[in-house]
């Protein structure tokens, strides 16, 4: 199958086309420079263009698509407090003009009104807290209730990652290889930071359609390799379904690189704080404290280390999440 046939096929399912694609890829000569390694090149998905940007645009424009065929009147959604998928959410339902709730998975609200949080509140998102409960209960029994009051809500599961979700990145790697394609010179490896996994399934997906002969390494920034190459098996199987494509998927299809997990998630370490300080520095460009921030401290110590001194050319996918630099300017202070 070539990108054509796979631009049908994701056609078919009548994706939203909200944001602006296809997002620029860009050399960061002066990083590669610094690092003295590969050429690392970036790819913008935090200026694809709606309430701040970020991967989960994408998945949105999938999901969404789903919402409103089905007549939803308003989008539940969970996430932790400084929640990027939340956040996204909250914008592409008021971008469409439906109501948002998001399920929080906290006591309550946190001690300052910042960051993703603060444009959850300016966004008009409802907001709940778990309190300990699971959040998929939660969201189930505010749709009941939602439902007994005559409303129709959707659900999107956590990260926005489910068949549909992932398959905004199964369109997100056809443009990529389509922009690659049109540059002329291959890129060996892909890196991204990799958490309920979606992202980096969907994107396997389209690679294993077209046969794309690169790595993609996913830096996990909150679980051990096993468990989310299990899950990414499982979602990038669903996605293929859903397109009606008969693939199947193994655990060598999964590259997960789980050693920077640190102090856990969304811990800020020296990883993180020399990563967003270094991209600061030498290109004028911001990455986050939790996803990839992780992501490019992770790239930074597999160039140090040769994990990647077989590749000449990578391109580091920034999947967003800025706005929650300001929810963590006390740990990024400390330099
Ligand atoms: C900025 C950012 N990057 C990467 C990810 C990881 O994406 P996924 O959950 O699809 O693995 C997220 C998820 O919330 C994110 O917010």
């Amino acid at each position: 199958m070539n990108g054509a046939d796979l631009r049908h096929k994701l056609a078919a399912q009548e994706p939203l086309q909200l944001g602006s694609f296809p997002t620029p890829i860009q050399p960061l000569i002066r990083l590669s420079q610094w690092l003295g390694g590969p050429d690392i090149w970036i790819k913008r998905d935090d200026l694809d263009g709606v309430g701040g940007g970020g991967n989960k645009i994408r998945k949105l424009n999938f999901l969404l698509a789903e919402a409103l065929q089905r007549g939803a009147d308003i989008v539940l959604t969970t996430g932790a407090t400084q929640s990027n998928h939340a956040r996204q959410t909250a914008a592409m339902a008021a971008r469409l003009g439906l109501a948002c709730r998001l399920v929080l998975q906290a006591d309550g609200p946190p001690r300052q009104t910042s960051g993703n949080y603060l444009l959850d509140n300016l966004l008009g998102a409802e907001i709940r807290w778990t309190k300990g409960r699971d959040p998929a209960e939660v969201m189930a029994a505010e749709a009941a209730d939602l439902v007994e009051k005559g409303r129709t809500p959707y659900i999107i599961p956590y990260g926005g990652s489910n068949a549909r979700g992932i398959l905004g990145f199964t369109a997100a790697f056809r443009e990529f290889i389509a922009q690659s394609a049109a540059d002329g010179i291959p890129f060996d490896a892909i890196v991204i930071a990799s958490s309920s996994g979606g992202t980096q399934a969907g994107l396997t997906l389209g690679a294993k359609v077209l046969k794309w002969p690169g790595r993609i390494i996913g830096v996990s920034v909150a679980e051990q390799e096993q468990p989310l190459v299990s899950r990414m098996i499982e979602l990038a199987a669903s996605g293929a379904e859903l397109l009606d494509l008969d693939l199947h998927f193994h655990p060598w299809d999964f590259t997960v690189n789980d050693a920077f997990l640190g102090g856990g998630y969304g811990v800020v370490g020296q990883l993180e704080r020399e990563a967003i300080r270094t991209l600061a520095r030498t290109e004028g460009l911001f990455v986050d404290p939790v996803y990839t921030g992780r992501a490019l401290g992770g790239l930074m110590e597999m160039i140090r280390s040769g994990d990647l001194r077989d590749a000449r050319r990578v391109l580091f996918w920034h999947t967003g999440g800025t706005p929650a630099i300001y929810a963590y300017h006390r740990e990024l202070g400390r330099l």
